[in-house]
């Protein structure tokens, strides 16, 4: 079976063919990021008129590099939902339109789910169950995951995403978007002596997070030192690090609590924070102590892409889950809801 998966539910746009047989046979992206970049954020009205833009073009590169015409597809997926409204409708219009011309069903799915089975396109996949942290702009979340569709929350953030978190910590430090990468390379300068930051809800039972307290103690850091003049680059660097090592920490202890609250020795780590080399690090230092093993997708299929969302769409449909009658955008819409493929 061959799934066309379309990915628009932020500021990338993502296309990709998985073959149920061969694997994945074509992927593009086309990232938003300068664009937004000039306005500190994603532009929601800005996100959607590129999407539009460039998700036609984006299909016909990709059935090129594979060599296939639209109705040789079997399926398409498309991300329905959670993200920005605007966005997701480009996907789903796009999606229901040529499905309909190529007489092929049609099926909407969660981004997130995508997110956590991007692991299993590598070589060496995870086997069910396992332990997912989801990490990146918009969700913080530890899953127990054992299948497709079955999904139990243990925890996730009261307040900021990680990758949020990243994102106004670079905006403090005159960083530009998206600054998860940015203050990566900036803390890789950083003195991790000099300053210690708060690892917070930590220090109580419990799986769930909590990020603005982080945010709020970089600022009154920098505002600190800004007394005395401006910041030199070393203090910059010396912040980033100090926050960098806070979020990762934290993410570690709580990645460490959920392995031993399930009994779980397996670990997948996806979304776009988990293409952080030093969390990876660490977070691999600190299972292999417990006999458990970490999982990653490979660093483009860590933040958005076409890929996750055709592999998913794939295996629901081959699970005998029928295809979308209606159109969907969902911007809201909780991981732990979904259920299992329903034929
Ligand atoms: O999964 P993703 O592409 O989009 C969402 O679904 O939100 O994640 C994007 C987030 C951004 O907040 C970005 O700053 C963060 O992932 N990010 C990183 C790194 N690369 C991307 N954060 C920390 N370190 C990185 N290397
Ligand atoms: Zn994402």
């Amino acid at each position: 079976m061959r799934v066309l998966g379309i990915e628009t539910s932020c500021d990338e746009t993502g296309v990709a063919i998985y073959d149920t047989e061969r694997g994945l046979i074509a992927d593009a992206l086309h990232s938003q990021m300068t664009m937004h970049a000039e306005f500190g954020g994603v532009v929601p009205e800005l996100a959607s008129r590129d999407h539009t833009r460039k998700l036609l073009p984006l299909i016909r590169q990709v059935l090129d590099d594979a060599g296939l015409r639209g109705n040789q597809l079997d399926a398409i997926a498309y991300t329905a939902g959670p993200g920005l409204v605007g966005a997701l409708m480009v996907g789903a219009s796009t999606s229901h339109g040529l499905a309909r011309a190529w007489g092929i069903p049609v099926l909407g799915v969660h981004h997130m789910e995508g997110h956590l089975l991007a692991p299993m396109l590598e070589d060496t996949p995870p086997d069910f169950p396992f332990v997912a942290l989801l990490v990146s702009g918009g969700h913080t979340q530890l899953v127990e995951v054992h299948g497709l569709g079955r999904y139990r929350l243990l925890g996730e953030s009261v307040d900021d995403a990680a990758g949020e978190a990243f994102d106004k910590a670079a905006k403090m430090l005159d960083l530009p978007y998206p600054g998860g990468p940015q203050v990566a390379k900036l803390a890789e300068h950083g003195d991790p002596a000099r300053f210690r930051f708060p690892r917070p809800m930590t220090d109580r039972p419990g799986l769930d997070f909590s990020f603005s307290g982080l945010k709020t103690h970089t600022l009154t850091t920098a505002r600190k030192l800004q007394e005395a003049g401006p910041l030199s680059d070393q203090d910059r660097a010396d912040i980033a690090r100090a926050f960098e090592e806070a979020v990762i920490d934290t993410l570690v202890i709580k990645c460490r609590r959920a392995l031993d609250d399930t009994g779980l020795k397996r670990l997948v780590v996806a979304g776009g924070v988990s293409a952080n080399h030093r969390l990876r690090e660490r977070l691999d230092h600190a299972i292999t102590k417990r006999h458990a093993q970490a999982f990653y997708p490979r660093g483009r299929f860590c933040t958005d892409n076409g890929a996750m969302i055709a592999y998913v769409g794939a295996q629901r449909l081959l699970a005998g889950e029928s295809d979308d009658a209606a159109m969907q955008a969902t911007p809201r819409w909780p991981l732990a809801t979904l259920t299992p493929p329903a034929a």
